[in-house]
Parts: structure tokens; sequence; C-alpha cells
């Protein structure tokens, strides 16, 4: 009864350690900020909703949104508003691009490890998988070696996450042009997504917004602006291209929700960007405090030094699935490395954006189940 293309999709091993954990458990899981969506935004919705004007909105999104988000990228590039779909979230951006790219047997190129979306959206769509590695003892940085070995001019896609998720690592301004060059020289898309962007925890992070024609970039304010439950994403490409994505949006979804575009506008107003500051404080105080409490099982030498919130990559010298099953028993859910790829086995993600409470009765019991080094 099923579709062949959706028929060997199976439950994530993420879906299996979330479903096996015991009912209370602290969620140090999530890809999610677990901080209240800011005030402003919330008023905002509150007033959308008394004044009624909720209906359907353009398929692309209400203009002064997309003006918004296209004026966010203007520091590096020539970005307008038709340059901008709004969509359900990242998640339906990078459906409704990968939807309108993909052919069957197309090749489509991704990092080991990345986020598990890509590969499984892009097989169901027939896509013929690649992967380059991100090697642990590289702390998870890229050698371009590694992607110039893997890319072709088969290569139709590269998809990027930057900062990714599970590492929190992001790419500089020159690996940043080497990297399209490299795509431009062989004439391969270059898809990136860029929801962590905005929650750098010291230093900004650059755009792959660039002049290259074939750069789409997807973001929303999920992670930016703890907006999860708001569903608001985007694409930004070039018009053409975008066209075609806002025609998969529209019959995937239509429009995102008016009440939550029109509070979005405020996320990019001189208040909203005050608030981002204020959390990428919280944010960056969690994870120092995880690194201090973790510290004896953290061998200097090989530390990961995620330029991005809200993930920390800890080895943790042992079979990474049956530690999370088992940790999730005893009241904590963290991810295993080996959901995100093979370069990141023997690893735990542990997601820190929680109330410093919670996270240390999280870490208290993960500490006392992991092996000194
Ligand atoms: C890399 C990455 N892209 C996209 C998403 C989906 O984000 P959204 O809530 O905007 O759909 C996530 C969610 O965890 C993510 O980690």
């Amino acid at each position: 009864m099923i579709s062949k293309r959706l028929e060997n999709v199976q439950k994530s091993i993420i879906r299996q350690i979330y479903d096996s954990a015991s009912q209370n458990a602290i969620n140090l899981g999530l890809g999610e900020i677990q901080f209240p969506t800011p005030n402003l935004i919330r008023l905002k919705a509150k007033q959308v909703i008394n004044q009624g004007e909720i209906f359907y909105t353009s398929n692309a999104g209400i203009p002064e949104l997309r003006k918004a988000i296209a004026s966010s990228y203007n520091s590096n590039s020539k970005i307008e508003w038709e340059n901008i779909c709004v969509t359900n979230g990242a998640q339906e951006a990078i459906f409704a691009v990968l939807f309108s790219l993909i052919d069957p047997g197309d090749e489509v190129l991704i990092a080991d490890p990345t986020f598990l979306a890509y590969k499984t959206i892009a097989e169901m769509l027939g896509a013929k998988i690649k992967t380059f590695p991100l090697k642990a003892e590289n702390g998870f940085r890229l050698r371009m070696p590694d992607l110039k070995k893997q890319i072709s001019k088969n290569t139709k896609i590269l998809i990027l996450n930057h900062p990714a998720n599970p590492t929190g690592i992001a790419f500089d301004s020159e690996e940043i042009t080497e990297i399209t060059d490299i795509c431009k020289k062989n004439e391969t898309i270059l898809l990136v997504d860029e929801v962590y962007k905005e929650v750098y925890l010291q230093k900004e992070i650059p755009s792959f917004c660039s002049s290259y024609d074939k750069t789409i970039i997807i973001s929303g304010l999920s992670k930016s602006f703890c907006m999860t439950g708001w569903r608001i994403g985007w694409i930004v490409a070039q018009k053409e291209l975008l066209n075609k994505f806002t025609i998969a949006h529209q019959y995937i979804s239509t429009c995102a929700s008016a009440i939550s575009q029109k509070a979005a506008i405020k996320a990019f107003s001189e208040k909203g960007q005050t608030t981002i500051t204020h959390l990428r404080k919280q944010l960056l105080k969690n994870y120092l405090f995880c690194l201090k409490y973790l510290k004896e099982f953290i061998e200097p030498n090989t530390q990961i030094s995620p330029d991005a919130a809200p993930y920390l990559m800890l080895n943790i010298y042992q079979d990474d699935i049956s530690f999370c099953k088992s940790l999730g028993k005893k009241g904590v859910i963290v991810i295993p490395g080996s959901a995100f790829g093979k370069e990141s086995q023997g690893f735990i993600r542990i997601s820190y954006a929680l109330n410093q409470k919670k996270l240390r009765m999280g870490l208290k019991i993960l500490k006392s189940n992991l092996i000194p080094i």
C-alpha cells in the first residue's frame, strides 16, 4: 500500500531513543532552544489574533517579512525581497528545494556527519548519496581535499549545514569562497542550511550568500528566536529558481501561518536583535558550564571547539547507541553520534539550551554513567 519511496524509510535512531526513554527524562537531546519565545514576538502575535486579520498570505510570504529577511543579508550580497520565499520552518524549505531539484539517479553530496533529513529526503526522491568525511581527529572541521576528492561534474547538489548539526562547526570566509569556487567549477548547486548561523557563541558567522547563481540558502527563526513551534523558515535563491521552489511550497503547504509571519517581522527589529544578543550570552554560559562540569571526560587535545550553539559533542569511548538507550531509561536523553553518520560513532550529542537547573541535573546523571579518561 505504501509508496516505494517511503516504504524503506525507518524510524530514526533519535526517535527510538526518545520512545524508549523514561517518561520524565531530562531532555538534553532535542535540537531545540528550550527557552520561551521572546516577549515582543508573543505580544505581536496576540495583537494579530485580536485584530483578526488571519487569512492566507501570498505563497512566498508577506512582503514586509520578506523585505526584513532580505535586508538581513545585505551586508554581503544584493538580496531583494523577491529572492525570499517564507516556508513552514527550515524543514519545509529543505523538502521544497530538494523536491524541486532532484530527479531519480541525481548525485547529491553531503557531509558525514550531518543533519539526518538531507539524506532521508534526497533518498526518498531517488538521489544517489555520496559523502565526504568531517573527521573527529580534525575536530569535525573540513579538510578541503576530502571534499575535492568526492565532488565532480556529476555532483548535482552539495548540501552543507553551516554551522553544523551535530557539531556546531562553521566555515570561515576563506573556506566559503573556496567551497563556492569548487561548486562553480563543477557546476554544482550549493545548498546551505544556515539555521544555526545566528546562535554563534563568540564570533559572528559569515553567510554563504553570494553572487554564485546556484547558491541556495535555507534558514529560519526556530533556533535564533526560540520559535520552533511557530514554523518560520525561508529560502534565499535567484528569482527563476525561487519561483519554482515557491510552486513546490504552494502545493506542500500554501503558505506559512499568517500569525507567525506577522509576529516574525519583530525578530528583525532593533529590539529583536537585542534579544538574540541576550540569548547568545546565555548559550555561551551554558556551554562553558558543560565544559567545566564534564572536564575530566574531555581529552584536552581532542576537544571539539564549536562556533555555534547549542550542541556539545563528547567522545564516550563506548558504543554510543547502547549508551544512549540505557541513559534514556535512567532519566536523561542525549543523542548518539551514529545517528548523524559513521564519523561521529562513539560520540554523543548533548544539547545544553535549557535552564541551568535542569541542565545540571541532566549532566549529573550523565556524568555518573561516563567512564573517566
Ligand atoms: C540543521 C537543521 N536544519 C533544519 C532544521 C529544522 O528547523 P525548523 O524548525 O526551522 O524546521 C533543524 C532542526 O533541528 C536542523 O537541525
